[in-house]
């Protein structure tokens, strides 16, 4: 079976060494030293300031939009995981959606300010596939309206914007550490500011709002992770050069072999800075899709309608706005199998069977 992805797993080793080591000082959660070593880890790997490392990438925005007090509106794409909107309605937030650009797939930054009214608090954009949103152009638009800006970079581990980590922008950005990432702890995720006071509030929400053991400052959640998380984390970490590397050539591997496939692909942002993350393949229309993933299928290839459909258009989002751009991809895209064990072989099977559908 070839599924959309595959967890990387380390060496059993390499973890059963930390699984001891946890097993010694019998500290299981709470602040323990491990998360504390991943933060300290991932902060020079990114060479970033600021992070807090949390139970997974849907309480990290739910903990961004609480830190940041945000009420009202709150702009968004419609073309993202549902996490993306659920978050915004949870906080009691609504969503007000704005199409994306139909080359990158992320938020349309022109289409932004004819959304924004005098109930708009936020903009919470993804950098869809790990390919980043124009944040120069949604920087300028947040700082004439007074805006807080929160990027959902669940998909960017890796990913630069003019040569920093794209965790940096934004008053907060989030991110998921799901066994389906590039680089995972299992279940887990982050939110980064370069903000301290934001760091810390954010700290106090993660841990039910404790500042001390007595002292309550904020309606706080349980966002915190554990030992055994945080250790996956740091022993995926040796390896992640090597992953990143190998999903470089795997992705270079399919735009090759696919040349002759009759479909749009993902336009980078810059090449240099993208993490190659996931592979989308945008048909001429769904009837093509559903032939493919069907013949696929057939030879136990799972790939993913990664995402459909637009959040606009979740039942319990009644009044959203129409977005054509996102509706008219929405049924048309397909994310192809990507992740380290995938062989060669098994990429040129995949770009076989799409061919041969095409020509059929
Ligand atoms: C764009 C996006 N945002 C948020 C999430 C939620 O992350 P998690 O699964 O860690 O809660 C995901 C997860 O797949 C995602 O793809």
């Amino acid at each position: 079976m070839i599924n959309v992805t595959k967890p990387f797993l380390p060496p059993i080793e390499d973890y059963q060494a930390y699984i001891k080591d946890i097993w010694q000082r019998n500290w299981v959660t709470n602040n323990g030293p491990l998360v504390n070593e991943l933060e300290l880890k991932l902060k020079e790997y990114l060479k970033l300031k600021h992070m807090l490392f949390l139970s997974n990438g849907t309480i990290a925005i739910q903990i961004a939009i609480k830190a940041l007090e945000l009420r009202g509106e709150i702009i968004t794409t419609p073309f993202s995981y549902v996490a993306t909107t659920s978050s915004i309605i949870w906080e009691g937030c609504t969503p007000i959606y704005v199409d994306i650009d139909p080359l990158t797939f992320n938020i349309d930054p022109s289409k932004i300010e004819a959304a924004i009214t005098s109930h708009t608090s936020a903009i919470l954009a993804t950098h869809v596939y790990g390919n980043p949103c124009d944040i120069d152009a949604i920087n300028v638009l947040a700082r004439k309206h007074n805006l807080k800006v929160i990027y959902d970079a669940a998909h960017c581990f890796g990913t630069t914007y003019k040569g920093k980590s794209v965790f940096e922008y934004g008053d907060i950005t989030t991110t998921s550490f799901h066994a389906t990432k590039i680089y995972h702890s299992i279940e887990g995720g982050a939110v980064f500011t370069n903000d301290p006071e934001l760091l810390k509030k954010m700290s106090f929400l993660r841990n039910f709002g404790h500042n001390g053991p007595d002292v309550f400052t904020e309606v706080g959640i349980n966002g915190k992770n554990s030992e055994m998380h945080a250790a996956m984390g740091l022993c995926i970490l040796n390896y992640i050069d090597a992953i990143m590397d190998k999903r470089k050539n795997q992705w270079l591997h399919y735009k090759e072999i696919l040349k002759g496939l009759n479909v749009q692909s993902l336009a980078l942002y810059d090449a240099n800075g993208f993490n190659y993350a996931y592979y989308p393949i945008v048909f001429s229309d769904e009837e093509q899709l559903l032939k493919s993933v069907n013949s696929l299928n057939l030879n136990l290839i799972s790939p993913r309608r990664y995402f459909y459909p637009t959040l606009n258009k979740l039942p319990y989002n009644k009044n959203a706005a129409e977005c054509s751009v996102a509706e008219a991809l929405s049924p048309r895209v397909l994310c192809l199998p990507l992740y380290d064990s995938l062989a060669v072989s098994e990429q040129n099977m995949i770009a076989r069977i799409l061919l041969r559908v095409q020509n059929n």
